[in-house]
């Protein structure tokens, strides 16, 4: 009986991603994914990735458990990669990939001034998503003669960690950052031209 059912769940699941996959062939005939809607999901992933990696990881285990601590330098201090940098860590794995999109993590209050905006797209975007919580930012901007579109989402305090850590540490501008309140954004630029 407990197989049967099982078999059940498989089937239906199976049915579930046949239907997913021929949902987005037919919509890559018709014209293919829009550029935000790309954007948007690759969004998805890389905030639950992040939420779930500070949540269950260095929230838990830091801050809750105290068993180990997160630091800049995890390497010499034997102790847990920081958020930040496990989020540029995979930036940089795809950039190496040439997976045909770049982003970054960035703020207006940079702990690390390398992730303060540099165009005028982010910075106006960071802004934007500051001063107008729960939006995302979408435009278009030219870089070294290549057309992008680049899209800036908040990057919220989702756990007590991002604040403690960011308020006390010695290079941060900011110290009064509030749990749900924006720290900063993740940058994501797709080129609308093929090179
Ligand atoms: C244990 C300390 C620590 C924790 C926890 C932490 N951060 Fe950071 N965060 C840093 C440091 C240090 C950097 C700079 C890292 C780098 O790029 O070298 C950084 C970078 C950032 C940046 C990029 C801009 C900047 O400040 O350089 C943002 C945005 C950010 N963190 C937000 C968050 C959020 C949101 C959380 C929780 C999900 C979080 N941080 C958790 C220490 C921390």
């Amino acid at each position: 009986m407990k197989n049967a059912r099982r078999s059940y769940y498989s089937l239906t699941l199976g049915a579930l991603a046949m239907l997913v996959i021929a949902g987005c062939s037919s919509e890559a005939s018709i014209g293919g994914i829009s550029p935000q809607k790309m954007a948007d999901s690759l969004h998805a992933v890389m905030e639950a990735d992040r939420t779930v990696y500070t949540r269950l990881i260095v929230n838990r285990l830091q801050n809750e458990e105290k068993v180990i601590k997160a630091s800049e330098h995890w390497k010499d201090d034997k102790a847990l990669v920081l958020p930040a940098q496990m989020f540029r860590f995979g930036a940089e794995r795809v950039a190496e990939n040439e997976a045909g999109f770049s982003y970054s993590l960035q703020s207006l209050w940079p702990v690390n001034k390398q992730n303060a905006p540099k165009t005028e797209a982010e910075k106006t975007g960071l802004k934007f998503i500051a001063e107008n919580p729960g939006k995302n930012y979408y435009t278009e901007e030219k870089l070294g003669g290549v057309n992008y579109f680049t899209a800036v989402y908040p990057d919220v305090a989702v756990a007590p960690a991002c604040t403690t850590c960011h308020n006390k540490h010695k290079d941060s501008p900011r110290s009064d950052f509030k749990i749900g309140e924006v720290m900063g954004g993740v940058v994501i630029r797709i080129p609308l031209e093929k090179s």
